[in-house]
């Protein structure tokens, strides 16, 4: 529990009693919350130059408590502060610690303020911090991604719905893909920077404060744009916490599809993509493995990222207005997101700086399953004049009967071909072709290797 320099609760005037030592022991959150000294400090400083601007403390004692403040920031970062469970948080460490360095004005500190208003202030600035460094590490990812597809434009896969063969596509364009999905991540986490620029400090408890204050001056300070506007929604609101932790889980979920992708690829059955030896890892008991765990760890933390917004949502759910201690958990659930995006964004870096399509495999595959059916299709409507229901009949008979010849639909003959439709000439034959079907998707957005190269050019100016 929070206490002063004689080991006391702050509140022991009132409460006379020790908290039981279980509650003591449990109820503190220093360990989680410590990672916000900085914040604390920096919220704490324009907190203190805005009493003084406003003339509610005095000019010397503004002072001391920031060279206070200064110096315990020094302590943290060296190491040699010693961080105290019974003194509850981060909040009630520094403040304690400050009495220890320059005496009872240090009392004056907490005038106007709430630990309510100061945690979520710590926290803002903490997740506007963490929420650009993840954009940058998206960014870095984006650009790893662009590279691998400028490397394989020309290399051909089967492009998969349900798993099952369907069109030729190439592989730049599936890496593509990707970015897409990161670019929105990124953009999601740029949106959240909108809800995280106002600024709680003022509202204190749950009312607001009688005392002069300035909290266009502490926005200022902090680089907040606006302070909040009702002081009861803003000690109550983790709205901001949701959004962080719902942006990881979706930055999350797009990593975990590749994850599993390139775990079957990677499988002996398929053998698509070959993980480098420093993307694997070894069996205990079976010498000859190599097993792609990193990308095992990145599905599963998955799991662990959408456990973490289920268990927020769940504590805010039907919680009445405005502060309560459930919401002190919303810190471990973000800490730990955070830690598990970061560390999946590298991770996936390095798988993607660590492994080679196997290209011959890549084409073979994309040659089994009758891939160019659609191509099929799509030529008899335009150059036979059918119409497409009848063109997809006459290509599903192509498709039968090279099934049951048990050969590919390039290897067909045009007498073959003349028996299934007579009206079907020679020209056909080149539209069995897995690189002609790919050049022929020259819709917007669609794979053909031109299309591929203008993208990879138009992102690459996006990363300039
Ligand atoms: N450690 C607390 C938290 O994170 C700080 C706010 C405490 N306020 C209170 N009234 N007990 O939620």
């Amino acid at each position: 529990m929070a206490q002063n320099k004689n080991n006391k609760a702050i509140w022991n005037t009132r409460i006379k009693k020790d908290t039981s030592s279980i509650f003591k022991k449990v109820g503190s959150s220093i360990d989680v919350d410590k990672r916000l000294f900085k914040e604390d400090i920096q919220g704490s400083i324009a907190h203190v130059e805005m009493l003084f601007k406003q003339k509610i403390i005095s000019f010397k004692i503004k002072n001391k408590i920031i060279w206070g403040l200064n110096r315990i920031r020094n302590e943290i970062i060296k190491k040699k502060f010693n961080f105290n469970s019974n003194l509850e948080d981060i909040h009630m460490n520094i403040e304690n610690r400050l009495f220890e360095i320059i005496g009872d004005d240090a009392g004056y500190i907490h005038t106007a303020r709430s630990r309510n208003d100061q945690v979520i202030t710590d926290f803002k600035l903490w997740l506007r911090n963490s929420t650009s460094e993840i954009i940058k590490q998206l960014n870095e990812l984006i650009n790893i991604f662009v590279k691998n597809a400028e490397k394989n434009v020309k290399t051909i896969m089967p492009g998969f719905t349900h798993l099952k063969n369907a069109q030729p596509i190439s592989f730049a364009h599936y890496l593509l893909a990707y970015v897409e999905m990161f670019k929105r991540d990124k953009k999601r986490f740029k949106n959240n920077l909108e809800n995280l620029s106002e600024n709680p400090l003022g509202v204190a408890a749950l009312a607001g404060t009688s005392f002069n204050i300035d909290r266009k001056y502490t926005s200022k300070k902090l680089k907040f744009k606006n302070p909040t506007n009702n002081s009861i929604d803003t000690v109550s609101d983790r709205d901001f916490v949701l959004d962080f932790l719902y942006s990881v889980s979706v930055c999350s979920t797009h990593i975990s599809r590749l994850a599993e992708e390139f775990i079957i690829w990677n499988s002996d059955a398929f053998k698509l993509v070959n993980l480098h030896d420093k993307v694997v890892t070894g069996s205990s008991i079976m010498p000859q493995k190599k097993n792609p765990d990193p990308l095992e760890y990145l599905r599963g933390k998955t799991g662990i990222s959408f456990g973490n917004l289920f268990s927020m949502l769940t504590i805010l759910k039907g919680l009445p207005l405005s502060y309560f201690k459930d919401m002190q958990e919303d810190k471990e659930l973000v800490f730990n997101s955070f830690d598990q995006i970061k560390n999946s964004i590298l991770i996936l870096k390095e798988i993607l700086n660590n492994f080679t399509p196997n290209k011959k495999r890549m084409y073979e595959l994309a040659n089994i399953g009758y891939t160019t059916s659609t191509d099929v299709a799509d030529y008899i409507v335009k150059f036979y004049g059918f119409p497409f229901r009848k063109s997809y009949q006459i290509t599903s008979k192509i498709v039968n009967y090279v099934e049951r010849k048990k050969i590919k639909l390039n290897d067909l003959t045009l007498k073959e071909l003349k028996k299934i439709e007579p009206t079907l000439n020679e020209d056909i034959l080149k539209v069995f072709d897995l690189e002609n079907s790919i050049k022929s998707k020259k819709s917007y957005g669609g794979t053909s290797f031109e299309n591929v190269k203008k993208m990879i050019k138009k992102y690459k100016k996006e990363s300039e």
